[in-house]
């Protein structure tokens, strides 16, 4: 039995500016689609990363010091959709902007970069126009998440590891608030940032491969990896098996297809795409979205993890619903889906379900229009699942 997950109260914490990254450097500097952000405020993101206290005791457990607005999965009043429908005009293209050309010798497939290393294992592109799209998305976390950047109880964390760290700007703004951790972030892409705190590192590694540490964590990361393995069991059995005792495990996902409580989404292109994304991945021998997701805490479970929790937050398509917090990450997330859908179908539905490329452009223009539709009132699951290797038990393998 999960302990059930406590419900935060609101109060007011200054929310960061999106990061974008600029000639591997992170800097704020993007313009919100809607509302202009306040500048980051370090003590406030300090603030607000202190974990909240689980429910059973726990000597390892810090108390809340501030609580911020989280985008917990919930019923979601809309818009009244007659206000008009263009959520977001031209503002796409300027939020997202392409880089310089990639260095690397990378695949290259339908106008789109790959990773060379381990190549074809990871199916979405690795191009700077995707790495932008990377940096946009964590801004929407940071927002979801009322700025946290996990939500473990952790303890003067002294070694964290970042799998499949991207862009590396979550590890960035780990180890820029914890200086005294040795943070590690994994990738099979290269083209992290070279101007990082001097306590993060990154490395090209397959996380598929054997873990060869030379000492545990206190802390393993994993952000929207949901389709990146074959084998989810042994991922969560490496984990436990590279923490120490008392150490967290977090894995921080989305789910697919989209859900909406109303039944808007129900016969559109828009859910459509997600199944047909869950049965491509599924070919190819690695499940994503909810086929993952959902899996979590029983392959947590399986592993040895103690105190799992589960939390579930939503992304809403676009700007449909009423209330102002939870429009505004629609309108984000709306431009981060548009950004990264031809990147996310191409690979997945040309090599897994054999479709050509001018087929993939068509669908993805049916999906992209209701993306744009504020009377489909869906939203993605994004659901956060946390869990702790035992002290008691020394290990099960
Ligand atoms: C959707 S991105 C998420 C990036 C980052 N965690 C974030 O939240 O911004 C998934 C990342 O996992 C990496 N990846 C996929 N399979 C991997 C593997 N087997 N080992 C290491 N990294 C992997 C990809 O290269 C990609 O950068």
């Amino acid at each position: 039995m999960l302990p059930e997950t406590p419900t935060p109260e609101p109060i007011d914490v200054p929310v960061g500016a999106p990061v974008f990254r600029h000639n591997n450097v992170h800097s704020s500097q993007a313009e919100p689609p809607v509302a202009s952000f306040g500048l980051d405020d370090s003590s406030a993101v300090d603030a607000a990363n202190q974990p909240e206290a689980l429910p059973q005791s726990s000597h390892d457990v810090h108390q809340p010091v501030q609580e911020a607005q989280l985008a917990e999965e919930q019923h979601l009043e809309a818009e009244d959709s007659s206000e008009g429908d263009s959520a977001l005009g031209s503002d796409a293209a300027s939020v997202t902007t392409s880089l310089s050309e990639s260095i690397y010798n990378y695949r290259q497939e339908h106008g789109r970069t790959y990773h060379a290393y381990k190549d074809g294992k990871y199916i979405f592109p690795n191009d700077e126009r995707e790495a932008d799209r990377l940096d946009l998305q964590n801004h929407i976390f940071r927002l979801t998440f009322g700025n946290r950047l996990f939500f473990s109880p952790l303890k003067d964390p002294r070694r964290c590891l970042d799998i499949g760290t991207g862009t590396g700007i979550w590890a960035v703004e780990f180890a820029d608030n914890y200086p005294e951790c040795q943070v590690t972030g994994i990738d099979l892409s290269p083209g992290q940032p070279t101007l990082v705190p001097p306590n993060l590192k990154f490395l090209i590694d397959d996380a598929e491969d054997l873990w060869l540490y030379d000492e545990p964590f206190d802390f393993i990361h994993a952000r929207l990896m949901a389709g990146c393995f074959t084998h989810w069991a042994n991922f969560f059995r490496r984990a436990y098996q590279n923490l120490e005792p008392g150490g967290w495990l977090e894995v921080q996902d989305y789910g697919l297809p989209v859900k909406s409580g109303d039944g808007t989404h129900l016969g559109t292109d828009l859910l459509r795409w997600g199944q047909l994304l869950c049965q491509a991945s599924m070919k190819l021998g690695r499940p994503l979205g909810s086929e993952c997701s959902d899996h979590y805490v029983e392959w947590m479970q399986a592993a040895g993890f103690v105190d799992i929790q589960v939390k579930v937050f939503m992304w809403p398509t676009n700007g449909w619903p009423k209330d102002p917090y939870m429009k505004e990450i629609g309108r984000w997330n709306q431009i981060n889906i548009l950004e990264g859908l031809e990147g996310f179908c191409l690979a997945l539905l040309t090599r897994g379900l054999g479709w050509k490329k001018e087929e993939v452009d068509v669908f993805v223009a049916k999906v992209s229009s209701d993306l744009r539709n504020r009377r489909i009132h869906a939203y993605f699951p994004m659901p956060v699942v946390f869990g702790r290797r035992p002290i008691e038990r020394a290990g099960l393998f």
